[in-house]
């Protein structure tokens, strides 16, 4: 594979400065390329096979993207879809077309979600026995009562075959319309809603607040998105118990 790139916009987009200013780092001789001084910011290069200098920090060409997505209400967590738009349709600066959802959220549900075309980190961060933990913000039908946080310590079963594990309910407003914080280590089929509907209480709002160490940057308005910081991702990437 060939990406041909000018030498400029490769190294602004790579965060060495503005266009403009790269412009001079590249005059002044700051850059080399396979080797040699390279004095012209317009020249074409096929970046995934040169390698490229500026003073002596080399550029590794960045093919992984991660985003935050504040996922609205009304969109698929699927990449393609029929009928719906699906989250990958929101992120428009994407130079990857194999971006994916880590995981799903219902059309119903907000919050963040990781939007990526890193398989490794997907498959490590959805893996069962990895419980990555997830926490939730709900508003139900009902008033949620201590009873219930016992209830939810001690596990609910859905399925015949399935027990959840110890969830933390923590109440935010006992009423005929409660809100709660809920943390979860799994990923079952809808599995906040159904553990709320099996002590009698129907969700009616749910959004996500965080998965792993990953939390929703709540500057972030509903279809909104950016890409992860370097310390966000490290922290996603390098922590086994997340
Ligand atoms: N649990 C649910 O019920 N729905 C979601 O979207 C996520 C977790």
């Amino acid at each position: 594979m060939s990406i041909p790139v000018r030498l400029d916009k490769y190294l602004a987009d790579m965060g060495v400065g503005t266009r403009s200013e790269v412009k001079g780092y590249i005059r002044k001789g700051r850059v080399r390329v396979n080797g040699r001084i390279v004095k012209e910011p317009d020249i074409k290069l096929d970046i995934l096979n040169s390698e490229v200098y500026f003073d002596s920090r080399k550029m590794e060409y960045e093919s992984l993207e991660y985003y935050m997505l504040n996922k609205p209400a009304g969109v698929v967590s699927a990449t393609a879809d029929n009928f719906c738009k699906t989250v990958v349709e929101l992120i428009k600066e994407g130079k990857n077309k194999e971006l994916f959802p880590v995981g799903r959220l219902d059309k119903d549900t907000e919050g963040l979600l990781l939007i990526t075309n890193d398989g490794e980190l997907a498959h490590r961060l959805l893996l069962p026995k990895k419980h990555v933990a997830k926490v939730y913000y709900a508003r139900m039908k009902g008033r949620v009562t201590e009873e219930d946080v016992k209830i939810f310590k001690a596990g609910i079963r859905l399925e015949e075959d399935f027990v959840t594990l110890p969830a933390r309910l923590v109440i935010l407003k006992a009423d005929v319309i409660s809100t709660v914080e809920v943390t979860i280590y799994e990923g079952k089929f809808h599995q906040v809603k159904r553990m709320f509907e099996a002590i009698g209480k129907e969700v009616i709002y749910l959004k996500r607040l965080s998965m792993g160490g990953l939390q929703l940057d709540e500057a972030l308005a509903p279809g909104e998105y950016r890409r992860l910081t370097g310390e966000e991702l490290s922290k996603l990437k390098g922590n086994e118990k997340i």
